[in-house]
C-alpha cells in the first residue's frame, strides 16, 4: 500500500506530494488535468514500465530534464526513480540502488485496468496471455523460473531455425520447450480453474443481468490438444524450418472465460465488456488474496465512468470496498465524489497538474 507519494516534472504535473487512504482514492478533474499521469506514476514504480510510452524521456514535462518519483509504503519502504536525460534512470528501494526497474515488479502486485479495457477481446492472445501470466507469477512463484527458461529455449531454437542450423541442433532445444512448455500449461489451467469459480459470483454482483449463466473456461495450449508437446515439435519440424520460428507451444496460448458456451464479445455490450474485464480483474486480486493472503495489492483503475451508468459505477465503487485492496480511480464525473464516505477513502481534485486534497467529503448516501 502506498501512504505517500511525490512526483515531480512528471508529464504535465509539476510538483504533488499526496497521502493516499488504504482504501479508495479518487481523482477527479477535467480532460487533461493529469488524473492519468498519477495512474501512470504508480505504475511506473510498481510495475518498472510506463502503460504508455516506452521511452522514460517523454514522461519528463515539458522543458525540464528530468522528472523523480518517490513513495513510501505503509511499510515504510521507500522507493525513489529519477530519469535525467543526460545520466539516465536511478532506482533506490529501501535506500539501496536497484539495478533493473523489472525489479521493482516483484513487491507490488499491481492490477492496471484502461479507460479503453473493453477492447480486451479485440486485443488478441497477447495480452490475455500477459494478463494470467500476472496472476500466476504472484500466486506460483516457480512459474518465473519456467517461463523465462522457456523463453530463453525459444529464442535459442528460433535463431538456430532462423540460420538454418542442424536438424540436431535445432532439435536440442525441445527438451527444454517441453519440460517447462508442460509446467507452464499445468500451472496456467489450475489457475484458470480457480479464477472461474471466483469470477462467477463477482461479476454476477456487478453485472445481475447475467447471474443465471454458466461460465467456463476455454483454454487453447497453442498447439493441437489431442497431441502432445513433443509430437507437435516433432510433426512441425519442417514447417517451421521454413516460417524460421517455432510456432506451438505456450507462447501461443490464449483463454476466454465462455457464457453458456458462447463467446462474451457477441453477446456483451460495451459497458457490459468493461464490467466483464473488471470482474477478471477484481477475481485475480480476490485469488490472490484466498491463495497467499496477499493484502497489498494496488488496483488502478483509469476513467470509471465512461461506458457505465450511474447504477453500475455505483455497484463498482462498492465491490471495491469491499475488497481489501488500494484503489486509484480517476474520473471526471464530479457525482462520483458524493459515494465517497468513510475514513479509508479520499478525493483528490486534479486541476492543471495540482492536487487538492478534498477534507469536505460527506456521505450523502445515495
Ligand atoms: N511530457 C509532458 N510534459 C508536459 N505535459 C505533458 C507531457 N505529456 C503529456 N502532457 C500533458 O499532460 C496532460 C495530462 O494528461 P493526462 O493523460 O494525465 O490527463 P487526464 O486528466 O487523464 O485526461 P483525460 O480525462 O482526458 O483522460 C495533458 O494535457 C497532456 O497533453
Ligand atoms: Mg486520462
Amino acid at each position: 500500500m502506498l501512504s505517500h507519494l511525490t512526483l515531480s516534472n512528471f508529464r504535465n504535473i509539476n510538483q504533488v506530494s499526496l497521502s493516499p487512504s488504504v482504501g479508495i482514492n479518487l481523482f477527479i478533474g477535467e480532460n487533461g488535468s493529469g488524473k492519468t499521469s498519477i495512474l501512470e506514476a504508480i505504475h511506473l514504480l510498481a510495475m518498472g514500465r510506463s502503460f504508455r510510452s516506452r521511452n522514460l524521456k517523454n514522461i519528463i514535462q515539458f522543458e525540464h530534464a528530468q522528472f523523480t518519483v518517490f513513495a513510501r509504503s505503509s511499510e515504510m519502504t521507500p522507493v525513489g526513480l529519477l530519469f535525467d536525460t543526460n545520466t539516465g534512470l536511478q532506482i533506490r528501494l529501501n535506500n539501496a540502488p536497484l539495478k533493473k526497474l523489472s525489479d521493482l515488479a516483484v513487491n507490488t502486485p499491481l492490477q492496471y485496468i484502461s479507460a479503453n479495457c473493453h477492447q480486451f477481446f479485440e486485443l488478441g492472445p497477447k495480452f490475455r496471455r500477459r494478463m494470467i501470466d500476472w496472476g500466476v507469477f504472484h500466486v506460483e512463484h516457480k512459474f518465473n523460473y519456467h517461463w523465462q527458461t522457456y523463453k530463453k529455449a525459444l529464442i535459442q531454437k528460433n535463431a538456430a531455425l532462423k540460420n538454418k542450423k542442424s536438424k540436431a541442433e535445432i532439435e536440442l532445444w525441445d527438451q527444454y520447450l517441453v519440460k517447462h512448455g508442460d509446467q507452464i500449461t499445468d500451472l496456467r489451467t489450475t489457475y484458470l480453474n480457480r479464477l472461474i469459480d471466483i469470477f462467477k459470483p463477482i461479476f454476477s454482483k456487478i453485472c445481475p443481468t447475467f447471474d443465471q449463466c454458466e461460465f467456463t473456461i476455454r483454454y487453447s495450449k497453442g498447439w493441437n490438444k489431442d497431441k502432445s508437446l513433443p509430437e507437435t515439435l516433432a510433426e512441425n519440424y519442417e514447417r517451421d524450418r521454413i516460417l524460421g520460428y517455432s510456432r506451438a507451444g505456450p507462447h501461443s496460448a490464449d483463454w476466454m472465460v465462455r457464457i453458456n458456451n458462447d463467446s462474451p464479445e457477441e453477446m456483451l455490450s460495451r459497458g457490459q465488456q468493461k464490467l466483464f474485464y473488471l470482474s477478471l480483474c477484481l477475481s485475480q486480486i480476490t485469488l490472490l488474496m484466498e491463495i497467499k493472503g496477499v493484502k497489498n495489492t494496488i488496483l488502478l483503475l483509469d476513467d470509471l465512468s465512461s461506458e457505465l451508468d450511474w447504477q453500475h459505477q455505483k455497484t463498482v465503487m462498492e465491490t471495491l470496498r469491499s475488497l481489501p485492496v488500494q484503489t486509484f480511480i480517476t474520473s471526471t464525473n464530479t457525482e462520483l465524489a458524493r459515494l465517497i464516505s468513510n475514513e479509508k477513502e479520499k478525493v483528490f481534485h486534479v486541476k492543471h497538474g495540482e492536487i487538492r486534497e478534498d477534507n469536505e467529503t460527506v456521505n450523502t448516501s445515495i
